[in-house]
């Protein structure tokens, strides 16, 4: 235990007598005024104690949330706690409802009234309800055109508020450090009332969130839901719904016991903090468990004595401690407890306390292996957790490592309540409803895949009687959405919170038709069980076909015009689904990975090449796209991020460590292509996704980080006939206030390396900033802020006026560009967007353009307007796979402005020009099979490459 007293040492003993005797005259002068006043009014001061602890013990047997009796329409008369009053009544009228009850397959076609912070009524509105909501106020209405409403999305774990962005060292409140086990901290004590991702959040549909401490304790606190819109109090508890009382201490909430929070992690994160190992942390949670089950019993057998009138055996005063009383609750069962917990073997531990200490679990997070043990789940004390999951962020740490897109389907396929979360800043959570789309997407049914962030996080919060749903009743938390909620970017038209529209001025989106029906996702069933007999490690080897290759169902070819010495891309034939020339597609022969014949109207191919194939793939009416290109993340230096022996590591960065000879001296000489690495899994799973070649730069947070290589992602090795594309393609820097020397020591010395004379460059690799100050490299700058942009504009200004030679110069990152948009443009500087959908995470990213319907263009919409060579990257290893779907969200934000090939090219020729990826004459770069869609959709599969340049078809 924590607490214990400290004896006093070494008072001299005359002293010590004296106050012994002192203390014995004031004891006995007390004793007497306590005999007075209790012959005085003796029998009302012990029946007010034996009242009070009588109540005490009353309340101990409650249980928490609300009970049987209570009925939530009746808050249709009595209106929400958390009702403004003023705020206007609301009617939508004229829309899809998606419920979310019937186990998420109801749909209601028709109308919503928001009066007195909560759900009036759905479906057909009665005038009588009508006419009582204008007594509210003036009554809004607003006829939303049959598009979709959800309920206001939850999100079951995040950190907005305790991570901040923009990221300041004064507002990151996340974790204590002070000891692995910490459950009388509250994350509501840390939380920053001036976080961006409020607004950004809600922006994007979510409207309630799980505020969780960090993962760096075993028992990092206690966690608070609380609503993201702004409040009039401006506090932090005013957030907060219903809060306990354990948190106000004031006479509201005394209907019932709320439902209290509290997160604990298990495995890496606080294992590796605390030089600890998995045993310790499982003994920190025994040890603790331990004692506040000491104090749990103590309080039951004090009531007991209690309760049966036993007052004369009654000992001292009820047992009680304010820094176990949160865990005594755990075990009365009145705590939702959110565990972060990853591997089967933490799982099990976990498994093996609830059922040692009683006590059951709400949710199991981040739980990368649940999905290979269903049965060890149930097992959990009170029955199977909720499983909180991320769709495709996985890969970064070793416990991370087995995590599937699949584990959301396979998990619902056992009767385990599934929820996708967002883990906020890890995954913004303004995309929190990506992360079910992706779930759906590789499985997960629709009904489940959008409960897993509505009612499903609700119920595991302890709040399904209020959020979540769409009910009479239920709080007014409603999004109304510009497609299908499950279609690829689906974006809030406008979003309520406690009835009040949160989107003062809202840019919608024009969204196709198709984009408004459930979007028809690909059969993973193989896959799906592949990974679960390999353990989430399934073999990533493809079958390679060489000779002639009939591909039949094919709706579009889009591919390179090999004229072109860009490579511009060249659609070849697009046709519309309704095409009546080739209504299941035409076909496409290959021969030795070339094509060699396209249906033409009534030549099917045969009279040109035969009917002998080796091998016959129908696409489906799905298309062959140029494979993409991936930039931005380290993939192919970079295995499991946090494991430093699966990695080419830091580069060595003389400007920081101080060294400035040696700055000129390692200019030249640091290559990706010596450090690439093969065969790692986000590279296979990239390239199964329609990613064919890579352009890596050295890693590491560094000023000077070296020379990029470009590669194929598939490629078995470095020596591997064409695996490598490019050894040498651009120059990077990055030029970063949060590097550890000034922005304007950084720029020094880029002015050094750039204007530096010749004869000074002794070696043979300072060649390399030849080849940048002659024009021949990009000098690619990861670069942020907009006002280091301008410094850098100005630089190559001075360059060029004082040499004559061209400074070709790109910026990557770059989430200020749009502030600079025209300049840029007039400089011909590239930009490579790494975050196309923006967040302020940094303070030098802060000034985003954050994309409809917050701004009426994005970032990317902006720069291409103004005639920027704009590119699109990914930041993390296991995003390269979602290229295509970036590509895709950049294409709808775009708003119908720029075609399909414009699209593709952010990810091919206008990346390849930005980092100097030039294309040998004549040479055939790689396409991708899509089954059953095109690159851009939800409704394909990538199934093979066609490799020219290998002379073969490779098969995943
Ligand atoms: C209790 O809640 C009501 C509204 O639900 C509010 O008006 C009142 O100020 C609250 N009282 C306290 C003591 O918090
Ligand atoms: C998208 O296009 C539609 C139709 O032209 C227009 O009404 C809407 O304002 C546009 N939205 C944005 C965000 O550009
Ligand atoms: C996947 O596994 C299930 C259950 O074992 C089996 O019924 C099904 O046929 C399998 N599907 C495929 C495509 O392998």
């Amino acid at each position: 235990m924590a607490k214990e007293a400290l004896p006093v040492a070494g008072a001299p003993r005359s002293r010590k007598h004296f106050q012994r005797v002192l203390a014995l005259i004031i004891c006995a002068v007390l004793a007497q005024i306590v005999l007075l006043s209790f012959s005085r009014d003796k029998g009302v001061d012990v029946r007010a104690s034996r009242a009070e602890i009588l109540s005490k013990c009353a309340n101990i047997h409650l249980p928490a949330g609300p009970p049987p009796s209570f009925k939530t329409s009746s808050r249709t008369i009595t209106g929400s706690d958390r009702w403004v009053p003023g705020t206007q009544p609301t009617l939508l009228q004229n829309a899809k409802i998606w419920t979310g009850a019937r186990s998420g397959t109801e749909v209601v076609y028709g109308d919503v009234l928001l009066d007195k912070g909560v759900i009036i009524a759905v479906g057909y509105i009665p005038p009588s309800l009508i006419a009582k909501a204008k007594a509210s106020g003036e009554l809004r209405v607003q006829d939303v055109g049959g598009k979709w409403i959800t309920p206001g999305l939850v999100d079951l774990h995040s950190h907005i508020g305790v991570y901040s962005s923009p990221a300041l060292s004064g507002a990151s409140d996340g974790n204590s450090r002070k000891n692995p086990i910490l459950p009388w901290l509250r994350s509501i004590d840390g939380l920053n009332t001036h976080d961006d991702s409020y607004e950004l959040a809600m922006a994007g549909g979510v409207t309630t969130a799980q505020i969780l401490p960090g993962s760096a304790n075993n028992m990092g606190g206690q966690s608070f839901v609380i609503k993201l819109r702004p409040t009039a109090e401006r506090s932090a508890t005013s957030k907060v719904i219903e809060p306990p009382l354990t948190l106000t201490h004031s006479s509201n909430g005394t209907d019932y016991i709320r439902w209290r929070h509290m997160k604990h992690a298990c495995g890496e994160n606080p294992d590796r903090l605390y030089g600890q190992t998995r045993m310790d942390g499982q003994w920190n949670f025994r040890h603790a468990y331990d004692e506040a089950r000491k104090i749990r019993d103590a309080q039951d057998a004090f009531c007991a004595k209690a309760e049966a009138g036993a007052w004369n055996v009654l000992e001292g005063q009820y047992p009680e401690d304010l820094q176990w009383e949160s865990l005594v609750d755990v075990l009365r069962g009145r705590v939702k407890l959110s565990i972060h917990c990853y591997e089967a073997v933490d799982l099990d531990g976990i498994v093996r306390l609830s059922n040692e200490f009683k006590f059951p679990v709400a949710s199991f997070h981040h739980a990368g292996e649940t999905y290979l043990v269903p049965d060890l789940l149930k097992k959990t004390w009170g029955g199977a957790p909720a499983i909180a999951l991320f769709a495709s962020n996985f890969k970064k740490k070793r416990e991370a490592y087995r995590s599937s897109e699949f584990a959301p389907r396979v998990l619902a396929e056992h009767g385990i309540p599934v929820v996708m979360k967002s883990d906020h800043p890890v995954v913004n959570s303004r995309y929190l409803l990506f992360e079910a789309q992706q779930a759906h997407y590789y499985g997960l049914n629709p009904a489940l895949a959008l409960a897993s962030v509505t009612s499903v996080p609700a119920k595991a919060a302890g709040l399904g009687h209020r959020v979540g749903t769409i009910e009479e009743g239920y709080d007014a938390d409603v999004v109304i959405w510009d497609s299908h909620p499950l279609a690829l970017g689906a974006t809030p038209v406008q979003v309520y919170v406690d009835g009040i529209a949160q989107l003062t001025k809202p840019f919608p989106l024009d969204k196709p038709a198709s984009f408004q029906v459930l979007p028809e996702v690909p059969n993973f069933d193989k896959e799906k069980n592949e990974t679960v007999k390999w353990e989430g490690v399934p073999p990533l080897t493809n079958r390679k076909v060489s000779g002639r290759v009939q591909i039949t169902g094919v709706k579009s070819l889009i591919g390179f015009d090999e004229m072109s010495p860009e490579g511009a891309l060249e659609v070849i034939f697009d046709d519309a689904d309704t095409d009546l020339v080739y209504p299941d597609g035409r076909t496409v022969v290959i021969e030795d990975g070339k094509i060699v014949c396209i249906q033409r109207a009534v030549d099917d191919c045969t009279s040109a090449v035969g009917a002998q194939f080796d091998e016959v793939i129908d696409l489906r009416g799905g298309g062959i796209a140029p494979g993409l290109t991936t930039y931005g993340a380290p993939i192919g230096l970079v295995e499991i991020r946090l494991e430093p022996s699966t990695n080419d590591g830091p580069v060595f960065d003389p400007l920081t460590n101080g060294d400035p000879p040696a700055l000129i001296a390692q200019a030249g000489i640091i290559s990706a292509v010596d450090g690439l690495a093969f065969e790692g899994r986000n590279a296979l799973l990239a390239y199964r996704s329609g990613v064919t070649t890579g352009i890596t730069a050295p890693s590491g947070s560094s000023f000077l980080q070296g020379i990029s290589a470009a590669f194929r992602v598939g490629a078995p090795h470095a020596l591997a006939k064409g695996a490598i594309v490019q050894r040498a393609t651009a120059v990077h820097i990055s030029v970063s206030m949060a590097l550890r020397v000034s922005v304007s020591t950084q720029i020094a010395a880029l002015r050094s390396l750039l204007f530096w004379d010749d004869e000074d460059f002794v070696r043979d690799d300072a060649k390399t900033w030849a080849t940048v100050r002659e024009g021949s490299a990009p000098l690619v700058v990861s670069v942020e802020s907009a006002d280091i942009m301008s410094t850098l504009l100005a630089l190559k200004a001075d360059y060029e006026a004082k040499t004559g030679s061209t400074l070709r110069l790109t910026f990557s990152g770059a989430s200020e560009a749009h502030l600079l948009a025209d300049e840029i443009a007039a400089a011909g500087v590239s930009v490579i967007l790494t975050l196309s959908r923006p967040y302020p995470a940094t303070w030098e990213q802060r000034r985003i353009l954050p994309g409809p319907p917050l701004s009426k263009e994005s970032a990317l919409v902006t720069l291409t307007n103004a005639g920027v060579n704009v590119a699109i990257g990914v930041t993390d290893e296991s995003y390269a796979r979602n290229t295509r779907f970036e590509l895709a969200w950049a294409a709808l934000e775009a708003n119908g402005t720029i075609s399909k090939s414009e699209t593709l090219a952010l990810a091919t020729t206008n990346l390849h020009k930005a980092l100097g990826l030039e294309r040998p004459l004549f040479s055939i770069p790689d396409l991708v099979l899509y089954q059953g869609g095109g690159v851009l959709d939800f409704a394909s599969k990538p199934v093979g490459v066609i490799a020219a340049e290998a002379g073969l078809v490779e098969i995943f």
